[in-house]
């Protein structure tokens, strides 16, 4: 902010105020800096996301477009006006009890455009709902909970004022769902400056493969208020990290390999001048040839990416023997698939706040999804001992893989480092869109057979993935990609190889689904391809052959325990039959069509890789429980379901439990939340912790007390034996530490899987496998190609609900990402230079988008699970394209293999079909 100083009265929730503010503030800058109402959030600062959403006069506004001198003598009301945590407005009530918060980071935008809507008296009709939301963009939930809970208000529909209890199968509120509805909660541009604080600004290269010839720093030093340029030389330790490859720089050294690539950070005393210096950092680049496909990266004489070649990854499976087999089959079919690359768009930009500690160390708090690897790499390039870096992870703005990666952390970290001041920095939704990580973009060429009465006789799929400038997760992806290439079938011959390039197109890393999207549309295309070519209905050729208990994968993995699948086609086959004979017929220039997709999908990391989750539960002096777990909550609600183990086991409510995650120092290590793997593998640690310590204070109250120990119980009071209360909690920890009791318990718990075979891949590759059957029915618009999706019906095998509330709003919110993926959503480049830098040029579905979306849960307990469970975040996502490309098909006639399936690709299929039914634009 710059300008003159202007003087402002206005009324802010019914306070007057006086404040003396820059002529370029804006509201949001207002509200934020100068009043400390941080409910309002910064998504994008284009008006695109709603996420600043206040009310100015009683009419919703984007805080971020309007510039401050507006609102002279005017009313705002932000979030925090409309009530608080113990005390919600009815919308914010509402919001809670219809699980319309996961990460929260559009909750405040979305419960004030809400307010707006009862204030104005709106009707409670769905679709004007959808429509007065449509300025707000929630990337976790899908709508269909905040459309519930806006209905709900409208209607006047008395709020609950209490949760469903905190036990397993009870889809209890999510426990940080009034801080998160009230504008309480902190995300880390929230956490009020330290003093002293500097601004950390980072200036990026706007080359896509170049070699620095210099850097000048000088005029950028000389800016007063700037206090410090880092460069690659003022990193201590080692320059290059990476998750699996240690090949990225913490800045540029000698080398831009993608438009955007951080060289320099500016830390000064204010934003503004951040901003000025950086703008002043000179970058002198020769250019060098650029590599912008995996298919270039790979063709010879390409120029290198890395100087050891362009080819990061080349894995293979082998099961039988697919070229013999399929000279037997009836029909082989040769067909290739290609998708895009897709952005998280977490609405929460990447943002972190490091403070020096007082002995030399450093303590970094952020949005992350892994504390302990983030603390990883904090040292590895600062050169310091894990000792001295704490790492916390502030509450999350959604995630999606996207946060695996590393991004400001150690630049801020570097910077305490550097001047023994706290660092902030965060960065633009532009930073965000060029710099952070994109799901692989894929080509996967599919040749298989099928012989008369269905069964699939072979599959030899190749996959090539564009990794990008650095590796990230590459190898991991695309080992995922190798088990899942062939989907959920039984199949006697299989070969897959993936292969994973380096190009200068940004950086590819872990998203939702992690590898499995890209081979799962074109595996699930390529069978009602097959199932066309030999005219059988494609739901019979599925169920030909899927797998089942007692059959083995394609990584010759034999499948125990739990598996649903069957039961997730019934189900899913009968609801969608139900709301098809609903359907009015459709409009002479609509065409009609539905689409199935059949999946499976490993929960965990797989391959043998160290998938441990890990738990302490105490009881603390004042007779709560604690739960620590390294585990992350960015909004899928883990913090919710260890509560309902903890509850479950203990016998107590959520107010005697108290659950902390995500702090380096205060929590046990228990790895990565991704991989769909922490109800799993961390739920089943609390809840053994939690028996445990219950067996413990039970043995020892029955020899305090001297009762029989099947008499007593834990429970809200205290220590009962049958309906007697012995004692409160409080006392039951008072009487255990005289006695010298450990009053916490940890339990670890390993998923079991073993290293993939090098030369076969056969092997336990995961362990539990998810199931799930989407049907998708839409309406394809023949003179334009846009593509409606009617419903989604899609059918999941969880083992076991924790929390039905929370699964139906994973599965809502993981179809609008895969919607996004089918129909809208693809990043890209231009020659190397990013085209989609925010929302208005990368869109994703906003609450008109959504169809009607049928969860259907199915619980098929898997035994080595809590109480059954398995997971359920990154299933819905993968299974969500194949289906809406399989029904687009079907309407049309037309096969279309590339995503996303926009109209034009899908208008020029239509109009090419006369000539040949089957095109691929
Ligand atoms: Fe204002 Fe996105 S931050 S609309
Ligand atoms: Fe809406 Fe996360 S809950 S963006």
């Amino acid at each position: 902010m710059s300008g003159d100083i202007i003087q402002l009265r206005l009324t802010v929730n019914e306070q007057e105020h006086q404040l003396a503010v820059p002529s370029s503030a804006r509201l949001i800058d207002l509200l934020r800096d100068q009043l400390g109402l941080t409910g309002a959030k910064e998504g994008c600062g284009r008006g695109e996301c709603g996420a600043c959403t206040v009310l100015l006069d009683d009419q919703p506004v984007n805080a971020c477009l309007v510039p401050a001198f507006q609102v002279q003598g005017r009313r705002v009301v932000t979030v925090e006006g409309l009530g608080r945590p113990g005390q919600l407005s009815a919308v914010q009530q509402a919001f809670v009890q219809q699980g319309a918060v996961q990460c929260g980071f559009c909750t405040p935008g979305m419960v004030v455009a809400t307010e707006a809507m009862r204030r104005q008296g709106l009707e409670a009709d769905e679709g004007a709902i959808r429509q007065r939301l449509s300025g707000n963009t929630c990337r976790c939930t899908g709508y269909n909970q905040i459309v519930a809970a806006a209905r709900a208000v409208l209607q006047a529909d008395a709020p609950e004022d209490r949760s469903p209890p905190y036990r397993v199968g009870a889809s209890a509120w999510r426990v940080d769902a009034e801080d998160k509805v009230a504008g309480a909660c902190r995300y880390t541009a929230d956490i009020p400056l330290p003093n002293d604080c500097l601004h950390g600004v980072t200036v990026r290269a706007r080359a896509v493969h170049a070699r620095i010839v210099e850097l000048r720093t000088e005029h950028a030093e000389r800016l007063p208020g700037v206090v410090r340029v880092l460069t690659w030389r003022d990193v201590p330790g080692e320059l290059h990290y990476g998750n699996a490859v240690d090949d990225q720089p913490v800045l540029a050294r000698d080398r831009v390999r993608f438009w955007g690539e951080a060289v320099a950070v500016v830390l000064a005393e204010s934003l503004d001048v951040a901003r000025q210096a950086a703008s002043l950092v000179e970058l002198v680049t020769e250019d060098l040839p650029s590599v912008l496909s995996p298919q270039q990266a790979l063709a010879d004489g390409a120029p290198l990416v890395h100087e050891g070649g362009n080819l990061l990854v080349d894995q293979r499976l082998n099961k039988g023997a697919v070229g013999r087999a399929l000279q037997g089959a009836e029909v082989v079919l040769e067909r290739s698939y290609t998708t895009g690359a897709q952005e998280h768009l977490y609405l929460e930009p990447e943002a972190v706040l490091a403070t020096p500690d007082h002995d030399g160390g450093v303590t970094v708090r952020a949005p992350s999804q892994n504390v302990f690897f983030d603390r990883h790499h904090v040292c590895r390039t600062l050169g310091i001992h894990r000792k001295k870096v704490r790492v916390i992870q502030q509450p999350t703005g959604a995630a999606f893989g996207g946060r695996e990666d590393i991004y400001g952390q150690i630049h801020a970290a570097l910077g305490v480092l550097h001047t023994g001041r706290p660092v902030r920095i965060i960065w633009t939704r532009e930073e965000t869109q060029v710099a952070s990580t994109k799901r692989h973009p894929g080509t996967m060429a599919f040749r298989g057979g099928v012989d008369r009465d269905g069964r699939i006789i072979g599959l030899d799929i190749d996959v090539l993935f564009d990794t990008g400038a650095y590796a990230s997760w590459a190898p991991n992806i695309s080992r995922k990609a190798l088990v899942h290439a062939a989907g959920p079938y039984a199949l006697d011959h299989v070969s897959v190889r993936v292969r994973s390039a380096y190009t200068n197109n940004g950086i590819s890393g872990a998203f939702r689904g992690f590898g499995a999207p890209q081979v799962v549309f074109a595996c699930e295309s390529f069978i009602d391809e097959l199932a066309a070519a030999i005219s059988m209905d494609p739901v019979e050729l599925r169920r030909r052959n899927h797998l089942a208990v007692g059959l083995t994968t394609a990584t010759q993995q034999l499948v125990t325990g739990s598996c649903g699948l069957q039961e997730c086609l019934d189900r899913a086959l009968e609801a969608a039959e139900k709301l098809r004979v609903q359907r009015a017929p459709p409009a002479p220039h609509l065409a009609h069509g539905h689409g199935v997709s059949t999946i499976f999908y490993g929960i965990g990391y797989g391959n043998a890789i160290r998938d441990i989750g890990s738990s302490v539960v105490e009881l603390l002096a004042d007779g709560r429980f604690q739960v620590r777990c390294g585990a992350i909550d960015y909004g899928q609600g883990l913090e919710t379901v260890f509560t309902q183990i903890a509850g479950q086991v203990l016998g107590v409510s959520g107010a005697h439990i108290a659950v902390l995650t995500g702090d380096s120092q205060e929590t046990p290590d228990s790895g990565s939340t991704v991989a769909s793997r922490q109800t799993y593998v961390s739920g089943e640690a609390v809840r053994q912790a939690s028996d445990r310590l219950r067996g413990a204070l039970l043995a020892f109250a029955a020899e305090r007390w001297q009762r029989p120990e099947a008499e007593l119980r834990l429970g809200d009071g205290g220590l009962f034996a049958g309906n007697e209360l012995l004692c409160t909690l409080a006392e039951l920890h008072a009487a255990g530490v005289e006695a010298g009791l450990r009053l916490r318990k940890q339990a670890r718990f390993k998923a079991s899987t073993t290293r993939l075979d090098l030369q076969t891949g056969a092997g336990d590759a995961y362990w539990p496998y998810a199931f799930a059957v989407h049907v998708a029915d839409v309406e394809v618009d023949l003179r334009t190609g846009r593509v409606q999706l009617l419903s989604l019906v899609a059918a999941h095998d969880v083992g076991k609900a924790i929390n039905p509330l929370m699964v139906e709003g994973q599965i809502t919110g993981g179809a609008a990402q895969g919607l996004g993926y089918a129909l809208l959503e693809e990043h890209r480049w231009q020659q190397g230079v990013p085209l989609t830098r925010n929302m208005d040029t990368y869109r994703v579905p906003g609450p008109c988008d959504m169809p009607l979306i049928v969860p259907i849960i199915v619980e098929d307990p898997e035994p080595s699970g809590p109480f059954g469970a398995k997971g359920v975040g990154e299933p819905v996502l993968v299974a969500v394209a194949p289906a809406v490309a399989n029904a687009v098909a079907h309407a049309t006639g037309c096969r279309l293999r590339q995503l996303p399936l926009r109209p034009e690709k899908v208008l020029e299929a239509i109009q090419a079909r006369g000539s040949d039914q089957e095109v691929t634009p």
